[in-house]
């Protein structure tokens, strides 16, 4: 790739930030998979967010091709990407550069070479410009972006505590439980394959390129749900775990017997099979632990059915509801900074970046 970059989705604001300000002007970096994404977000008393700058430059047409994320040519991307994107902030914002608070860095869990990108890039700032880095989990992000405004400029959503969040992204399924901004603690998760995987390989079997979540949710629109019985997997379990797996192999075993079928039938019962599947164990959840609040992010978040099934277990059971907005639901760095900001008591000041490091693994209550 050359010096450009395509950028598949931008905004810059042009308002200086108010320098006699109380507020916070942070750096987000996001390189965990396969977007490279650079935010700057200045939140005022905690109550107010301005996205001075968002971009994200997606690499999913290098992957493609491969049916999945290649995870060298991931960070090798990341390699070219940052500092072109970068250049850009600094040519069209460099007053932001001057005034930063802090940098907030995805530091897992994620592609560990991927995320060295990110990490190096942010620590390097940090040295030059003396400001601390906060490093910052991934899935905190997909998270918290459910406080964010649908809008460049508006007020935080705050989150009512207790809450119980379901994250459902390409790497990850899983049942949250917060007792407050910090306080993070997994009440249920997959055993196999993550509920984006699994749209991604359902996807893949019917023709369809990587990533295909959004593929499938587009032409179920035209489908029949109730044309195939998939199974609603571990509806009998009383655990809060996931397993999409065997729905993957069961949409396998009907496309192999050879019969016509239309993709839009296969990819509406799929589909409704996921979600009543994740709706099962929400409401269960709800049940065990009473939450004040109910949270959805990640990519799978963007999906039109799963957005609606969850308005509708927040109405049936009245639980305030908190949906990440669509522009934050997959990968970005808004979020990673919006976390930054949340934890900016963690921030490691220069001396320490040495303890700063990528964890494929990254626990909730990594420090
Ligand atoms: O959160 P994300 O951007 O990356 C990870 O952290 O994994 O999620 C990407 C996943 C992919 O598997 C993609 O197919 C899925 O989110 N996805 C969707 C939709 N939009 C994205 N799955 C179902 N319906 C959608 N509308
Ligand atoms: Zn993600």
């Amino acid at each position: 790739m050359g010096p450009y970059v395509a950028i598949v989705s931008s905004q810059v604001d042009q308002r200086v930030p108010d320098m006699k300000r109380k507020s916070k002007i942070i750096l987000g970096i996001e390189t965990s998979c396969d977007e490279t994404s650079l935010a700057v977000l200045e939140v005022s008393d905690g109550k107010k967010v301005n996205f001075h700058h968002h971009d994200i430059y997606s690499q999913v047409e290098y992957h493609s091709e491969f049916g999945g994320v290649v995870p060298e040519l991931a960070a090798r991307k990341h390699v070219e990407t940052l500092p072109v994107m970068l250049q850009k902030l600094l040519k069209k914002r460099d007053f932001l550069f001057e005034n930063l608070d802090a940098i907030a860095v995805t530091v897992g869990p994620g592609l560990v070479t991927s995320l060295m990108v990110g990490i190096d890039t942010a620590k390097t700032i940090g040295l030059l410009k003396n400001i601390p880095v906060v490093p910052v989990h991934h899935l905190k992000g997909h998270i918290l972006a459910t406080e964010l405004p649908d809008a460049r400029v508006g007020g935080i959503n705050t989150i009512q505590f207790p809450a119980l969040a379901l994250v459902v992204s390409g790497g990850h399924t899983e049942l949250v439980l917060m007792k407050n901004h910090t306080s993070f603690e997994r009440v249920g998760q997959t055993i196999d394959d993550a509920v984006g995987e699994a749209y991604d390989k359902v996807a893949k079997l019917m023709g369809i390129s990587y990533p295909g979540g959004p593929i499938l949710d587009k032409i179920s629109k035209n489908g029949n749900p109730e044309k195939y019985n998939f199974p609603r997997p571990m509806s009998r379990h009383n655990t809060l775990d996931f397993s999409y797996s065997g729905l993957k192999t069961a949409v396998r075993i009907q496309l192999s017997k050879g019969e016509k079928f239309k993709k839009e039938d296969i990819a509406a019962s799929f589909q409704q099979a996921v979600v009543e599947s994740l709706v099962l164990k929400l409401k269960k959840g709800i049940e065990k632990y009473q939450p004040s609040s109910i949270l959805l992010g990640g990519g799978v978040a963007n999906n039109s059915e799963l957005r609606n099934a969850f308005k509708i277990v927040s109405r049936g059971m009245k639980v305030p509801a908190f949906i990440s907005p669509k522009r934050y639901t997959m990968d970005n760095a808004a979020m990673i900074a919006w976390v930054g900001y949340r934890t900016l008591d963690k921030a490691v000041q220069k001396s320490k970046f040495y303890l700063i490091n990528a964890n494929p693994n990254l626990p909730y209550d990594h420090t």
